[in-house]
């Protein structure tokens, strides 16, 4: 890396270092983003110092987490914000595609060029680009965006002309770049250009604290988007399922459902019933751990009504009815558990001792 380049990466930290002695609260900047948790409030303090410097910012994080809505906040809040923020995903674009829309051309540069065309980096001027999906840009536009990065200059298809580029970049991806590194297909001196300035975005699951204020969030607008007369909102059941749901898709899948949900919905009390059945899937994992029966609770209440039907002229034999239906739910609680009996006898609100003994008079899987 050429002394510069160290140069600018390290008075970029030495800005953030500096700066952490003034703390004000962040949420007051950012309007935009929706947040209680500490883990956010970190990152939005980190957020709002990366945008009094200049340095290139990698935003790693899941698919959903807000990648976007934090880079065009980064850029509100920088002395850039008078000029154009521009996000491009570079994983939707064909390669050679990309290469123009980024750089430019000139007129005849390919076929179909028939007249010049200004890239991405010249309507940005003074402004942010964001590369979105960075990790699956290709090697050979991975040397042109170090051009811009180290040199801050770049020439549009087709044209020996060197213009200058006066832009922040902000990257982002979902991908394990230093796996990518090591597989060689990204380089590795871009992504020690871009990761001047690194900000992990924290997948929902691990910001608990959001959620419930996302979720209010989003009712709220999609009642009104879908101008409901009569608001729809959560029974205290769909709430805890809600709220200890993982949410593998994080804020996106969040806002998704909900939209979902009031679309269908008249207005009115959105019951556990009638949430997806992705929410009722319980994961792996410690978080949950407390109030999961009282999850499970719910679940059951969920599913309960819907296998029921009414009863038929000829009658039936309660005895058997009753021991299908209860074999239905062990087997499923067995097969979402992967045999797990603890975590099963949990989902079926028996204790384990209870549950072996029904599987042994049952001859399930003892
Ligand atoms: N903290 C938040 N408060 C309010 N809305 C949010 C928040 N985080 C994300 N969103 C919203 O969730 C949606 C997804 O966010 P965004 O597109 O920024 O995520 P992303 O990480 O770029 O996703 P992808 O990896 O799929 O590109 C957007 O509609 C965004 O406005
Ligand atoms: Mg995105």
């Amino acid at each position: 890396m050429s002394i510069d380049a160290t140069k600018e990466i390290l008075e970029a930290r030495k800005l953030l270092l500096q700066e952490s002695k003034t703390e004000e609260d962040p949420l007051s900047l950012f309007p935009e983003v929706v947040a209680q948790s500490p883990q956010m409030h970190q990152v939005l303090q980190l957020v709002a110092k990366m945008a009094k410097t200049n340095g290139s910012v990698l935003i790693l994080g899941e698919s959903g987490t807000g990648k976007e809505l934090i880079a065009s906040a980064l850029h509100r809040l920088s002395h850039r914000a008078h000029h154009p923020f521009i996000a491009i995903n570079c994983s939707a674009i064909p390669d050679e595609l990309l290469e123009s829309e980024l750089f430019g051309h000139v007129k005849g540069a390919f076929t179909g060029a028939d007249r010049q065309r200004e890239g991405y980096f010249g309507t940005a001027n003074q402004g942010t680009v964001f590369l979105d999906e960075i990790g699956d840009m290709s090697l050979r536009l991975q040397a042109k965006l170090l051009r811009v990065l180290q040199e801050k200059t770049y020439s549009p298809v087709g044209s020996n002309r060197v213009l200058d580029a006066d832009v922040r970049i902000i990257a982002a991806t979902n991908v394990d770049l230093e796996k990518a590194i090591k597989e060689q297909s990204f380089r590795l001196d871009l992504y020690y250009r871009l990761h001047v300035l690194p900000l992990n975005l924290p997948p929902l699951r691990e910001r608990a604290g959001d959620i419930e204020c996302l979720l209010y969030h989003f009712l709220e607008i999609a009642n009104q988007v879908h101008r409901k007369e009569v608001p729809c909102w959560f029974s205290p059941d769909a709430m805890t399922i809600l709220r200890q749901y993982e949410w593998p898709g994080n804020i996106r899948q969040l806002q998704n459902i909900i939209e979902r949900l009031v679309i269908v919905k008249e207005g009115g009390e959105i019951t556990a019933q009638e949430l997806p059945a992705e929410c009722l899937v319980v994961q792996e994992g410690g978080r949950a751990h407390s109030a999961a029966p009282k999850v499970f609770a719910a679940m059951r209440s969920a599913h309960y009504p819907k296998e029921f039907g009414s009863l038929p002229i000829e009658g039936i034999n309660l005895t058997q009815v009753m021991e299908d239906f209860e074999n239905r739910y062990i087997l499923e609680a067995l097969e979402r558990t992967q045999n797990n009996k603890n975590q099963a006898a949990r989902l079926l609100g028996l204790n384990r001792t209870t549950l072996v003994e029904r599987l042994k008079k049952r001859k399930i899987g003892v």
